[in-house]
């Protein structure tokens, strides 16, 4: 490596030698060789213990307190849509019993976490890895007494990304029963997983936040053409933060 060759980011403009001792990730480029700031430089992971109340249910853990500006790591808080759908599950803790239940873009996890109060197993999924480190860990924060398993515990996590038919199968084989019930807090998507119970039905209940008029009808017509019932769960209609949210059910026609 010839050292005119190298480009380190900021370094002109900072004129600062201690740039040089912050760790280097060697980039291959045919062009020229860059030396990027290593990724980590980039990421928050100063989590807070964090209490938060849904009706009567209590639930502690590790959150950031605003987001980040990388928009890929999105799940490193509680957003608006599951503080909607764990108010929704607080209150129909009898819709659970019994039943097996996935999350997509499970974020921090307190959806799942709390959702495993009620029913027998939640696997809370994610694509992001810096996101499945922090689900990890509040899995494990609620998997006490400590020489319990987070997976004798009921709560798994899995990486998935939405639409990856080799992931959704990985899944599935190693939870061979299927799943009931889907969970989605504040992701806009309509899966092909409501096939995930097989000969049984399965319910996809979406914490859907509005961010754009055009988003709502939408969602409404994808599903409509994916023969999928969308249905608006009454009297779930709301404000969270300044958003308007609602809880729907989606099933297979
Ligand atoms: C807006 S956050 C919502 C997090 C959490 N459900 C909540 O309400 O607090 C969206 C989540 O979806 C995940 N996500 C985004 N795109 C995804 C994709 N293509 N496949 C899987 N997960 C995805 C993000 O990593 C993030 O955790």
């Amino acid at each position: 490596m010839n050292q005119n060759d190298v480009v380190v980011l900021n370094m002109e403009e900072r004129g600062n030698k201690e740039l040089q001792n912050e760790k280097t990730l060697i980039c291959n480029d045919e062009e020229e060789e860059i030396i990027c700031l290593d990724p980590s430089f980039f990421i928050d992971d100063n989590y807070q213990l964090t209490e938060f109340t849904f009706g009567s249910q209590q639930i502690q853990l590790f959150c950031l307190q605003s987001a980040s500006t990388d928009f890929d790591l999105t799940g490193q808080l509680v957003w608006p849509g599951a503080m909607l759908l764990n108010d929704y599950l607080s209150k129909n803790v009898e819709m659970f019993q019994g039943s097996t239940v996935i999350e997509l873009g499970s974020g921090v996890g307190i959806t799942g976490i709390l959702c495993r109060r009620f029913c027998n197993k939640v696997v809370l999924t994610d694509h992001n890895e810096e996101v499945l480190k922090i689900i990890q860990k509040n899995i494990e924060l609620h998997s006490c007494p400590e020489n319990i398993s987070p997976t004798s515990h009921g709560l798994v996590a899995e990486k998935l990304e939405w639409g990856n038919t080799d992931q959704i199968n990985e899944i599935l084989q190693k939870h061979p029963g299927g799943f009931d019930i889907i969970l989605g807090a504040d992701i806009y998507i309509l899966i092909q997983l409501l096939q995930v119970k097989e000969g049984g039905k399965c319910k996809f209940i979406l914490a859907y936040v509005s961010r754009a008029k055009m988003m709502d009808s939408m969602i409404i017509s994808e599903a409509s053409k994916s023969n999928m019932h969308m249905n608006e769960v009454p009297g779930t209609k709301c404000i969270v933060g300044n958003l308007e949210g609602v809880i729907y059910e989606i099933t297979l026609k």
